[in-house]
């Protein structure tokens, strides 16, 4: 293989930390530091592609980090790090900016969604985000990127870029004596019960961050009480819950929480299922928040104690700083030679 294994994921600091984020992100990372070298970053310079008040990205970027730690991130076996450290990531998002397409950015949902119709008006930065997205990806030639739904797009234009400058600096790359297939064409790991968790009030609409409703989701600083209640007033259909996969279907409340289930006692929804089909809501939710609670509760209160402990964090976050740098600035170094800009 030409590539070793090695995982990248990313996480914006960019308001409240939710469910969504944990099942469909955070708490993959964990595992994954058995099998893969693994890198994970507080992407700050992504967040400021909207406006962010300077004291609350601080504190959020800090709120990723201790999330990552609190759930069993270990920042000895991986590296934990916010973006801006590692200004590599900014350099390389210029070449990409230079490689992709403004077609390619104008197609992205994200995109789409998050500029609305004031897309005169947004930030430059927001519609380059996924080149600095694949800059962070690339960097470190990460073969694997755990991610929920939501960032498919991204990471299937980050594979375009990778082929694209592969393709246009082929010749270079060759005269530098440097591997053709210089960066990875990366794998998605979007896998699993819970990569799209929906929000508690409504099934067809993705839980998240900016939802005006507290109620939508479960904050990952929520204590035990805030989780159980908002689990028990979750929007449900009068139907019991059914037997198979099969008959969530049409039903996007259920599968949500069988979904949410599923993903907090690492099984799968069918076995859910055989468990609870055929019961109702009043006896699948009290078992849902109890889980939950087990699960969340412990890490909230950890995730909690670390954010006040700021130099752990900050020291944290340098000695993972210095790490990733010295991985990127090897490729970079290549990228600066195959390019051709003199240094
Ligand atoms: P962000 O900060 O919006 O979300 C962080 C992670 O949480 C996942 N996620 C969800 N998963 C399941 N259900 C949901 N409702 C839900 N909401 C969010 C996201 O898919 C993501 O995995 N662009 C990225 C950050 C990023 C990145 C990267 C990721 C920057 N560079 C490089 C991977 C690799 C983002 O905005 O994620």
């Amino acid at each position: 293989m030409a590539f070793s294994p090695r995982v990248f994921s990313g996480i914006q600091p960019s308001g409240d930390l939710h469910l969504g984020n944990y099942l469909g992100a955070i708490r993959r990372f964990v595992p994954l530091q058995d099998t893969h070298e693994t890198i994970y970053c507080v992407v700050d310079m992504h967040a400021i592609t909207v406006w962010q008040e300077p004291n609350d990205l601080r504190r959020a970027t800090r709120e990723v980090a201790a999330a990552f730690i609190a759930a069993g991130v270990d920042p000895k076996r991986s590296i934990v790090f916010n973006q801006s450290q590692v200004m590599q990531h900014a350099e390389l998002a210029w070449v990409f900016n230079c490689i992709a397409r403004i077609g390619w950015m104008n197609r992205m949902t994200q995109f789409k969604d998050k500029a609305g119709k004031n897309s005169e008006n947004v930030s430059l930065g927001l519609l380059a985000y996924p080149s600095l997205m694949a800059a962070d990806i690339l960097l470190y030639k990460a073969t694997a990127v755990p991610v929920g739904d939501d960032q498919k797009q991204h990471l299937e234009l980050t594979r375009d870029i990778a082929a694209k400058f592969n393709n246009d600096y082929a010749a270079s790359i060759v005269e530098q004596g440097l591997d053709p297939d210089f960066f990875p064409i990366t794998e998605p790991l979007i896998a699993g019960p819970a990569t799209r968790i929906m929000s508690l009030r409504d099934g067809t609409k993705k839980m998240s961050k900016s939802d005006p409703s507290d109620q939508s989701r479960i904050s990952l600083l929520d204590d035990a009480d805030a989780i159980s209640k908002k689990i028990k007033k979750a929007t449900t259909d009068p139907a019991e819950l059914p037997l198979d996969v099969e008959g969530l279907k049409g039903r996007p409340e259920a599968d949500n929480l069988v979904g949410i289930y599923a993903a907090l006692s690492d099984k799968t929804k069918a076995e859910v299922l055989t468990e609870f089909g055929g019961q109702g809501w009043g006896k699948f939710k009290p078992a849902l928040a109890d889980l939950a609670v087990a699960q969340l509760a412990p890490m909230s209160g950890e995730m909690r104690r670390l954010i006040e402990d700021t130099t752990t964090i900050d020291g944290i976050l340098r000695d993972g700083g210095e790490r990733a740098a010295a991985i990127a600035e090897k490729t970079m170094h290549d990228v600066r030679r195959i390019v051709g800009f003199i240094r």
